[in-house]
């Protein structure tokens, strides 16, 4: 499976660039970054640092919009910290960020190979907003588009609204509005992806370098999710949302009608999930639970299979 990776690492966006540099199924075409958990020029080292630990020395890594399509960049540093990797000691990347825009690394590389390409979004969707309205071709041209954002139940930035879609609402309903073969993985499903001391103590036995800098990251991820959002266990998002392209079964989907919510007062950035009369409607794939044993077993097997040297 051909993947471009759109992502704003962020913790568990560098989770998602261990999984896919790790399953021998995903071929990793590049990583595009997008001003999301920090500044693009943070969450670009960020993209480069992972890319390191994975080994990815030769995928390019792309830096894109610095700030959403009209509103101003609020990052999430209470959660990321002010690196936006806050936890393991620094890392010299040894990946370095190629020339070229994220936006046109998108449309390049989806349109040279029709059909093939897989897009798995983990950040705000202000690139693929913008290359969707460069080059409209593009969602007829990739295969699918999965998206860690949104939710049916919830919010975590307000009682109605996920990070990634409240950040750049504008850019979302570009993207959940475009005739795709979209698969949205929001809050309902990876707040079932929480990494517990039992899923901790799967990694911790793992002993390579990059289960050791997984365990890092995610003790200080853990920390201030306690923090911020009072979960005893941090939920994994951005992983979850590769692994429903990988393994469907991990991630069983309803259709539905998802339309963004961008004028309310108290909603902006709300996803509004109709699973009932418009689902036929443009519809797409809403992930709607996780088989939770699956997801770790297939990211613990990832991780593994990372090489020991960096
Ligand atoms: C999403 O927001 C970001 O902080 C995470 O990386 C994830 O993509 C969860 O709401
Ligand atoms: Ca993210």
């Amino acid at each position: 499976m051909k993947v471009v990776i759109d992502c704003d690492p962020g913790h568990d966006d560098a989770v998602a660039i261990l999984l896919a540099a790790g399953h021998p199924d995903v071929d990793v075409l590049g990583i595009t970054t997008v001003a999301g958990n920090q500044t693009l020029e943070r969450v670009t080292t960020n993209a480069c640092v992972a890319a390191t630990v994975a080994g990815l020395r030769d995928v390019p890594v792309v830096a894109g919009s610095n700030g959403p399509l009209l509103r101003r960049l609020r990052i999430a540093d209470s959660i990321h910290g002010e690196s936006g990797l806050d936890g393991p000691a620094p890392i010299e990347p040894t990946v370095h960020p190629a020339a070229g825009h994220a936006v046109d690394f998108i449309i390049d590389t989806v349109l040279a190979q029709p059909g093939e390409v897989t897009l798995v979004a983990l950040g705000p969707l202000t690139n693929v907003a913008i290359a969707l309205r460069k080059a409209p071709a593009l969602a007829q041209a990739v295969d699918r588009i999965s998206i860690m954002g949104g939710s049916w139940t919830r919010g975590n930035m307000t009682p109605a609204a996920e990070f990634n879609v409240w950040a750049d609402p504008e850019a979302a309903a570009v993207v959940f509005g475009a005739p795709w073969d979209l698969t949205m993985v929001g809050l309902d499903v990876t707040h079932q992806a929480l990494y517990t001391d039992e899923v901790a103590a799967r990694f911790e036995g793992l002993a390579s370098p990059a289960a050791r800098w997984l365990g890092e990251l995610m003790a200080f991820y853990r920390d201030t999710n306690r923090a911020v959002h009072q979960m005893g266990a941090p939920p994994v998002h951005d992983p979850c949302a590769l692994a429903a392209v990988i393994d469907p079964s991990i991630v069983p989907t309803r259709e539905a009608r998802v339309d963004v919510e961008t004028a309310g007062t108290h909603t902006a950035g709300m996803t509004v999930v109709d699973f009932g009369r418009r689902a036929d409607a443009g519809s797409h794939h809403v992930g709607v639970g996780l088989e939770a044993d699956a997801f770790w077993s297939l990211l613990a097997n990832a991780v593994a299979a990372l090489p020991l040297e960096r």
